[in-house]
């Protein structure tokens, strides 16, 4: 008979091995549940990718498209896409890190103010938002003006620095109510309306040339990334004293929609505003941009607003002077806009001895210069050239060349207080909720070559209409 001892010496072994086993059993059984786990995981993976064709798939009941669809998206243009930093959210700065140094310009949606960093010492251009209708929320141009300015990063469009809240009495101004919101750029000597008016003479021409480009370099980013500035105009044009020029006000900008959808048809300072606008279209593109444009590179040019409008109507008769007019034939879509049925034109309009884009009001513009200038005023919205055709176009590359940046005149600026600033006489960017003129009513237009002909006739060319 076996000692109790070694009985449990027995015992113990025994128990051990089983405990092994079990531990053993055990493992096994994890690494299967492990291996089989892996296994569901991958399946699913490929199950996924073979399902996201069939799912774009299935939004088209035409098979013929489903086959065409690969071939079309490698024959569209690249497109780019914004890269936004994640960021995170933290709170604003108050308005008090900021002394108010001057006023600059009270705009239609913000007053703007120079300011000076009290930490940094470092000088900007503060733009306090206007609350003009407190009961309907925070403004919308002012969301999508910080929206957008915080994502179009370009050497060309104003850097916005941060935003701040008010309240109190601090940097935002006196009146400074505490729901204000302020946004923080950074401060260009110059807008150029401010500076022309104050300019003996208008730009040379390679000085324009370097403007220009700038402008049209910074118009070109933003309609890369469908956007739509839609009130390009001088005063909103930034200069600084280095040749440095930088887009501004942002407050009628936004993303172009996909597809047709209809936008608000009051954008545009009427000064600036395209013949398809004025004629009530509602479906609209980067061509009204290149219109505005247009119209800043001959108020360049000649120092003078290009069509100063007194409204609507006197405005698209002075387009129709400079411009010619249209015909179903340069311009198919002109009669099927809302406002085109009811204006008179002249019967030469549907004539091929219809004055075309009036040359003679440009007499130091070279011809090169011409073509760019009469196509980015093309009356046709599909006839004006893109941002990057722009760019590309002989103008830029004939003699004389743009003005090297560092070359650039510095003047003294008014925003900075080295000069006084005048009240100006120029119209304000149309207010958000005020209606498009509806109708423009029964106008006449038939008698609006009578004076350009009677100036050709009499001098053989003309240097200034209207
Ligand atoms: N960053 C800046 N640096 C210097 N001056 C600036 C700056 N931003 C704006 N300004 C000046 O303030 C004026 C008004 O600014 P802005 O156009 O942004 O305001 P707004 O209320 O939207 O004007 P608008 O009447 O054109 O709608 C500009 O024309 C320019 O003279
Ligand atoms: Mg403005």
């Amino acid at each position: 008979m076996a000692s109790r001892w070694a009985n449990d010496e027995a015992d113990k072994a025994e128990e051990l091995r089983r405990k092994k086993e079990k531990e053993e059993k055990k493992r096994l059984k994890l690494q299967k549940q492990q291996e089989a786990d892996q296994a569901a995981r991958a399946l699913q993976a490929a199950q996924e990718s073979d399902s996201r064709p069939s799912k774009r798939r299935r939004l088209s009941t035409d098979n013929t498209d489903n086959e065409v669809q690969p071939t079309q998206e490698m024959n569209q243009p690249e497109r780019k896409l914004l890269r936004f930093d994640s960021g995170g959210w933290s709170p604003c700065r108050h308005t008090s890190n900021y002394e108010i140094l001057n006023p600059i310009e009270e705009g239609t949606y913000g007053f703007v103010s120079r300011a000076r960093d009290i930490t940094s010492s470092s000088i900007v251009a503060l733009k306090r938002v206007k609350m003009d209708y407190p009961q309907d929320g925070f403004p919308i141009t002012a969301l999508r003006e910080i929206s957008i300015l915080q994502r179009a990063r370009h050497a060309n469009i104003v850097d916005l620095k941060e935003i701040l809240s008010g309240g109190g009495g601090g940097g935002g101004g006196s009146d400074d109510p505490a729901d204000s919101c302020v946004l923080v750029m950074e401060f260009l000597e110059h807008d150029l309306k401010t500076l022309q008016e104050d300019m003996a003479e208008p730009f040379m021409a390679s000085e324009v040339k370097t403007l220009l480009k700038q402008l049209v370099g910074a118009v070109a980013f933003l309609h890369d990334n469908a956007i739509l500035h839609r009130d390009l105009k001088t005063s909103n044009i930034l200069l600084d004293n280095r040749g440095r020029l930088k887009l501004a006000d942002f407050g009628m900008a936004r993303y172009i929609p996909p597809g047709a959808a209809k936008l608000t048809q009051l954008v545009v300072t009427l000064w600036y505003r395209a013949p398809e606008l004025l004629l009530g279209a509602d479906t609209y593109g980067r061509e009204v941009d290149m219109w505005s444009i247009g119209c800043v590179m001959g108020e360049l040019l000649s120092k003078a607003p290009l069509l100063p409008g007194k409204n609507e109507v006197d405005q698209l008769s002075l387009i129709f002077s400079l411009c010619g007019l249209p015909s179903s034939e340069s311009w198919p879509g002109f009669y099927r806009l809302p406002n085109a049925k009811s204006l008179k034109l002249p019967r030469s309009s549907q004539s091929s001895s219809s004055p075309g884009f009036n040359r003679a009001q440009f007499p130091f513009l070279t011809s090169t210069g011409i073509s760019l200038l009469s196509s980015l005023l093309a009356l046709n919205p599909d006839h004006r050239p893109t941002a990057q055709d722009v760019l590309l176009h002989p103008y830029f590359k004939e003699a004389p060349k743009p003005k090297p940046q560092e070359m650039f005149p510095t003047f003294p600026s008014k925003a900075g207080q080295e000069k006084r600033r005048r009240r100006r006489s120029s119209p304000a960017a149309p207010k958000r909720g005020e209606d498009a003129v509806g109708r423009l009513g029964n106008v006449d237009f038939s008698g609006i070559f009578a004076r350009r002909e009677e100036e050709e006739k009499g001098a053989g060319f003309m240097l200034k209409m209207g």
